[in-house]
């Protein structure tokens, strides 16, 4: 078995795409009629392996999930609708990316409710398994990868596994978008 993930041939970020459809039944919902937070994170969390595990062809665990706002409530006999895919492989970890709308069954209008970045890590009996490097294929999966690395030093910096100093990416974005001192 290869143990360096360069030796995997690249796969297109499109192949990882999943997308989940479900309606919100009234054993899902808080007292106010809308759907639950934490059962919304668990729909989110399986969706999100799906692409973990589409991508790397292993079992994948969540190892970090960033910050989730939940923009606007999702109401009892919505369509829940989420979409997820992985924006870039690393070692044995994969930054997906997942967004959520509610859907109005009467209007079929979709409204964007959240967007949340997983990490997933490729495991098998031994411990984390390489996984192959992603293809990006078009300008928008271009900059998802791109995003992907900062993001990616952002949420090493924060759980205390590496230096800011060797946050190269995260350190250039900071600089460029540094204010210039007006002429
Ligand atoms: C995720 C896990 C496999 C990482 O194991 P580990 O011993 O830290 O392994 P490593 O140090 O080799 O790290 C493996 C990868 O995970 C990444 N990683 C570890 N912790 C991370 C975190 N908090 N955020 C982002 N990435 C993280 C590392 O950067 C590394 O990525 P790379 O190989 O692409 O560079 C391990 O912590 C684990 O099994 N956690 C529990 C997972 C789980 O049960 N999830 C379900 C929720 S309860």
């Amino acid at each position: 078995m290869s143990h360096d993930p360069n030796d995997l041939p690249p796969r297109p970020a499109s192949a990882s795409r999943c997308e989940t459809t479900e309606i919100v039944l009234p054993g899902m919902t808080n007292g106010l009629g809308n759907l639950m937070g934490g059962h919304l994170l668990h729909m989110m969390d399986v969706c999100a392996a799906i692409s973990a595990q589409r991508h790397s062809g292993q079992v994948c665990v969540t190892a970090s999930v960033d910050s989730v706002d939940f923009r606007a409530p999702i109401r009892l006999g919505d369509v829940v609708v989420m979409a997820s895919f992985v924006n870039r492989a690393f070692r044995t970890s994969m930054e997906v990316e997942l967004e959520v709308w509610a859907e109005n069954p009467r209007t079929g209008h979709r409204t964007k409710s959240n967007r949340a970045y997983y990490t997933f890590v490729a495991v098998g009996p031994d411990g984390p398994l390489p996984v192959p490097p992603v293809l990006p294929e078009t300008p928008d999966e271009t900059e998802r990868y791109n995003g992907a690395a900062r993001r990616r030093e952002l949420r090493l910096v924060l759980a205390g596994r590496l230096a800011l100093d060797d946050a190269t990416n995260l350190m250039a974005l900071l600089r460029d978008r540094r204010p210039t001192p007006e002429s």
